[in-house]
């Protein structure tokens, strides 16, 4: 068997092994729920074994959507076991959530678009229209929400109002805002007096990874309470506005937003539909909108403070995401590149680092704050592609499959010297990696 056939079969026993039959779980007891964006990443692995399966995986998450059409970041396994995880969200305190699933009451990063085009390429095309069709106004009905509900200044960029929402949880612009603009004022007390701990009883995270690799417990406490305040609202982000200044126009989420919207143009087109006049508006708007983001001093792209409209100037990945948005000039994309050249920056023995190398902010094998992602990977290597900067897309493909030849399909792993970490079996790097070794035969 050759090398590639060897992980091909390591990588589909992960997704066997989490299987649910209708999802697949990021991760055995860390992670049983169904992921938003997880599943999408599953499903553009799958479709390269098992087509059918591929789109339950995506029909799956739809379960999940409330009447207004958010499709929610998580639906709940109904096992007695999750009891607490469901309580905590109380999604059944908004009219708009689901009777039959139990989901939190925010969203994560729209990749489903993305995800139902890559598993209609593997259809014919009388059944990739059947498909499509299937999926069509879920999808546009997402993406109607998230213009409507998170966009209330009509600027083409969308707000987030919990860091879970973008994926890339602990990730260091949404904790200096955490920081900033939701410290209660027993945070400093319960910190000084060690009370802090008593969150250890409802982390689940820490019972399976090391604590070093995880948020502190004061950050995790502080994202709990966010929970609780935007619960209170019902998750309205109208009514959380009212009180908050935590609200981010993240770049990673309206990066994936606006290559999400060019496939559901796509889509849109192959059924032969006309997309409602309001969508396709503020579609043509977020394709300019990643501009805000820019900023000229730094050459970086930022997200932003959405109340104070001021950008986050503290460093991250989230930077070079416009370059999968696929919306910015070329010359803006080679200013990214020039990043993932440079020393300090993102120029490391395994690519992409979370955070740059060379900032206080990171750390080596702390989640989001400095290990490299195979999905972050996945989503630079695609954008860089598309604009032809091939020789750099080839180089993180090739690295994000050395490193799971090496240590097997893990969570993250030092972008320093690849030492894997987080949880064991993890599926969007199983099935990212199937991706990843198909693209290269292709080439
Ligand atoms: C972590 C990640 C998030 C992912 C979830 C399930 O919370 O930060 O992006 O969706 O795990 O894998």
């Amino acid at each position: 068997m050759d090398t590639d056939a060897v992980l091909l079969k390591q990588a589909v026993a992960v997704l066997k092994k989490n299987d649910q039959k209708l999802y697949t779980s990021p991760a055995g007891n860390l992670y049983p729920h169904q992921w938003l964006w997880d599943s999408c990443f599953t499903a553009i692995g799958l479709r390269h074994c098992d087509v059918d399966r591929a789109q339950t995986e995506l029909k799956s998450l739809l379960r999940g959507q409330w009447t207004n059409g958010m499709l929610p970041n998580m639906i709940f396994s109904e096992a007695v076991l999750y009891t607490q995880d469901r309580n905590v969200w109380r999604s059944h305190l908004s009219i708009s959530a689901p009777d039959a699933v139990s989901t939190t009451g925010i969203t994560q990063p729209p990749m489903l678009a993305e995800a139902i085009v890559r598993v209609g390429e593997k259809l014919k095309k009388a059944e990739r229209r059947t498909w499509y069709a299937s999926m069509y106004p879920a999808l546009v009905s997402y993406h109607q929400w998230l213009y409507r509900e998170r966009d209330p200044k009509q600027s083409g960029l969308t707000l987030q109002i919990h860091p879970y929402e973008t994926g890339l949880d602990s990730t260091p612009p949404w904790l200096d805002q955490l920081h900033k603009h939701h410290r209660p004022w027993w945070a400093s007390f319960l910190e000084a007096t060690k009370l802090v701990n008593v969150v250890n009883l409802v982390r689940r995270d820490t019972r399976h990874v090391p604590p070093g690799q995880r948020m502190d417990n004061i950050d995790a406490l502080l994202y709990y309470d966010v929970i609780r305040k935007i619960r209170s609202k019902h998750y309205e982000a109208s009514r959380v506005l009212k009180k908050s200044q935590f609200a981010i126009q993240d770049v990673t989420f309206n990066s994936i937003f606006v290559r999400a919207n060019d496939h559901l143009v796509a889509i849109a087109e192959l059924l032969n539909r006309d997309i409602p006049e309001e969508l396709m508006e503020n579609i043509q708007k977020s394709r300019l909108a990643l501009e805000q983001l820019w900023d000229s001093y730094s050459e970086q792209y930022y997200s932003k403070n959405f109340a104070t409209s001021k950008l986050i100037r503290v460093p991250s990945i989230g930077t070079l995401m416009p370059l999968y948005a696929g919306s910015i000039p070329k010359e803006r994309a080679e200013k990214l590149v020039a990043m993932l050249h440079k020393e300090n920056m993102f120029d490391s023995a395994f690519p992409v680092a979370s955070v740059p190398i060379g900032a206080k902010e990171f750390s080596e094998l702390r989640y989001w704050q400095g290990p490299t992602w195979i999905n972050a990977n996945w989503l630079i290597a695609d954008g860089l592609s598309r604009y032809g900067f091939n020789k750099e897309a080839k180089h993180i493909r090739d690295s994000s499959i050395e490193l799971v030849r090496q240590s097997g399909c893990y969570e993250y792993f030092s972008a320093i010297d690849g030492t894997a970490a987080g949880a064991e079996d993890f599926s969007w790097t199983a099935a990212l990696i199937i991706d990843f070794c198909a693209n290269r035969k292709d080439r």
